[in-house]
């Protein structure tokens, strides 16, 4: 598929107003996407798990205006205006305009709420701009009724990219792929699409303990981070090895070598905190609680053999993954051993999930 493809012809309907609502989960990236071109094009391939508890509930409103002027929004974030989200949202519309031609037509009120809390250091940028994007495509298939779930889903994870690059992979679950690459066939840059391969048992209702070890605002934004990889002396090299690591996940997914998945993850999120602390200006996202809780998972799992493990985004929070049928002694670890090192013994309890909801 092209971009052009995604720019609609003249539509069969008229829609004056209404209300649409979406709930889209955040997701987790196994092999990280960091490094872009223009418009969220992702120097590598990523793959995540969606979520199921972290996500974003919008409602969206439109009616429609008079005369065709700018773009005519208002924000709430759980019931309160805000402003500040204006300009986020304002870029996001210039992006897609072309492809939602109506967005200058309509007036909208967005109505959007968090199931984690805003300042916990969970990025609300993959559930919120898909479930915005959702919306919008609610909008456009009453105005173009004939659009298919497929397109439908694509588009919408096509939207979601021009919002915020990982946004595209919380549209479906509960495996997604997002990058072009030679594993995946019908991987593209442009939106993800769901991992079509054999998945193992051991993956089923996989468990993801978000640690929130640092709920401080992000001292250098995710759009920063990805452009430091410009010039980066080790890009080359980091973009081949998602390439690779997509490869040999393959066959773990498909056999279940939980040891080998370990191990592959681990590496990944070290490797993109590598990128940071060796790039120019360099930076260290990490806290001591993160390297204590990742040397207590280390040490239990040395000492149990369970099948325990760690993911980071860009900050300081420790996503804890782990097989379902090992959750109960996992769970009582967490509790005892690695709750002490998050603020407020603060952590939440998520799990794979299948994708966004549409709300009546
Ligand atoms: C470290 O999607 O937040 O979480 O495209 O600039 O909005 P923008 O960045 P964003 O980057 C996420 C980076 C990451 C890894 C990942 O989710 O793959």
């Amino acid at each position: 598929m092209t971009e052009q493809q995604f720019i609609p012809q003249a539509y069969a309907n008229h829609v004056s107003s209404g209300t649409v609502s979406w709930e889209s989960p955040s997701n987790i990236a196994l092999i990280k996407y960091w490094g872009k071109k223009k418009d969220q094009i992702p120097e590598n391939p990523s793959i995540s798990f969606t979520l199921n508890a972290c996500k974003t509930t919008t409602v969206l409103s439109y009616s429609k205006k008079e005369t065709i002027s700018d773009f005519d929004f208002e924000v709430y974030l759980d019931g309160e205006r805000k402003p500040d989200f204006q300009p986020k949202i304002k870029t996001f519309f210039e992006r897609v305009f072309v492809y939602l031609p109506f967005l200058k037509q309509y007036k909208f009120k967005i109505e959007t709420s968090n199931t984690f809390p805003h300042s916990s250091g969970i990025a609300s940028s993959a559930s919120g701009m898909s479930a915005l994007a959702l919306c919008l495509m609610s909008l456009e298939q009453q105005l173009q009724p004939e659009m298919t779930t497929a397109f439908f889903n694509k588009k919408a994870s096509f939207l979601s990219r021009l919002g915020s690059g990982s946004a595209c992979r919380s549209i479906e679950g509960d495996i997604i792929v997002w990058g072009d690459n030679e594993t995946v066939k019908g991987s593209s840059d442009l939106f993800g699409v769901k991992y079509p391969y054999a998945v193992h048992d051991n993956f089923k209702g996989y468990q993801d303990t978000i640690l929130l070890v640092d709920k401080g605002e992000k001292q250098v934004s995710s759009t920063v981070g990805h452009n430091l990889m410009h010039g980066h002396p080790f890009a080359q090299q980091r973009f081949a090895q998602a390439h690779e690591n997509l490869s040999d996940l393959k066959p773990i997914l498909e056999s279940g070598d939980l040891d080998s998945f370990i191990a592959l993850i681990e590496r990944e999120a070290l490797t993109l905190h590598a990128m940071m602390m060796t790039s120019m200006p360099y930076f260290i996202l990490m806290k001591p609680n993160t390297l204590e809780v990742i040397n207590k998972i280390w040490a239990f799992r040395k000492a149990t053999s369970l099948h325990v493990g760690f993911t980071l985004d860009a900050g300081a929070n420790v996503h804890v993954l782990y097989p379902k049928t090992e959750a109960k002694s996992i769970l009582e670890f967490i509790k005892t051993e690695l709750a002490i090192h998050c603020q407020n013994g603060q952590f939440i309890c998520d799990e794979i999930g299948f994708g966004a909801k549409q709300l009546q």
